[in-house]
């Protein structure tokens, strides 16, 4: 087995993005574990949408990442399927509209499980089996940069993912595993699915290139930053110069 990529949300958006253009540029023997929630139908048909060289190569895997107990379980699938780890890039995430003022505390223990508290124990229980020289990349936000009016608890999680980045390089220093984070502005996925026409207008008046990011902007750049071998403890923006005007 050569290269074993671990993504998790990869089913989707911006994951599915970075499993489709890993797969593009993978070996016959390269190995990708692409985990998803609970949308099976959504899988499938990512699964199904490969060829059946790619489908070989993926291995698709159930596990609710708000739950310590069955991230611990889809390390252990890693662990007897693969035995080791390259690249490993955490990009599930959950948000909610809800104000604060409607804020339930299992609301806010599930975002901050999902978003944060549960990548960081993915990462220490899968530090073990990460090969010399491999990637650790986190999928951040711009909304953990600076503070949008929409989501308080998406925006704290994020900027903690971003804090999280800088603060595991020394822990993965001694095997020279680098770790970096995307920090994306509004990125066209189905994420934003029931998104009105008047909140894209609102959302573009304020962004320079006046449109959403597309899932390929975000792949490349996660793909680049996963073979590039200098750059660590970075936290890359990429938003098409959101409220820079
Ligand atoms: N889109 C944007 O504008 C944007 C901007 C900044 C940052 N981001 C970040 O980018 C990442 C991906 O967002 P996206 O827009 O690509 O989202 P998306 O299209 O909604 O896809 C989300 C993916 O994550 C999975 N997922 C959700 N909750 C999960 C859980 N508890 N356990 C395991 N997998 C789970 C989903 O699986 P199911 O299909 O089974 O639910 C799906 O595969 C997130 O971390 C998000 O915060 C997105």
């Amino acid at each position: 087995m050569n290269r074993v990529s671990v993504v998790t949300g990869g089913t989707s958006g911006i994951g599915r993005g970075i499993v489709e253009k890993i797969l593009a540029n993978s070996a016959e023997d390269d190995r990708i574990f692409v985990n998803y929630a609970s949308n099976r139908e959504r899988a499938e048909e990512f699964l199904h949408s490969l060829s059946e060289e790619d489908q070989q190569k993926v291995i698709l895997v159930q596990a609710d990442m708000s739950s310590y107990e069955a991230m611990l379980s889809f390390v252990q699938e890693i662990r007897e399927k693969a035995g080791h780890v390259d690249w490993l890039i955490s990009n599930a995430g959950i948000s909610t509209y809800a104000k604060y003022e409607d804020y339930t505390f299992e609301e806010w223990t599930k975002i901050v499980n999902t978003n944060l508290s549960v990548p960081v124990f993915l990462v220490k229980e899968l530090r073990p089996m990460m090969m010399e020289g491999g990637k650790v990349l986190f999928m951040g936000s711009y909304a953990g940069v600076q503070a949008y009016s929409s989501s308080l608890v998406y925006g704290v999680t994020k900027a903690a993912i971003h804090f999280l980045t800088k603060s595991l390089v020394k822990e993965f220093e001694p095997k020279g595993i680098t770790v970096n984070a995307i920090a994306p502005g509004f990125i066209q996925t189905p994420w934003h699915e029931s998104r009105s026409q008047e909140s894209y207008d609102r959302i573009n008046k304020k962004i320079a290139l006046h449109r959403f990011g597309e899932i390929k902007d975000v792949a490349d750049l996660a793909y680049c930053i996963l073979t590039n071998g200098y750059m660590n403890g970075s936290v890359v923006d990429i938003h098409g110069g959101y409220d820079y005007f």
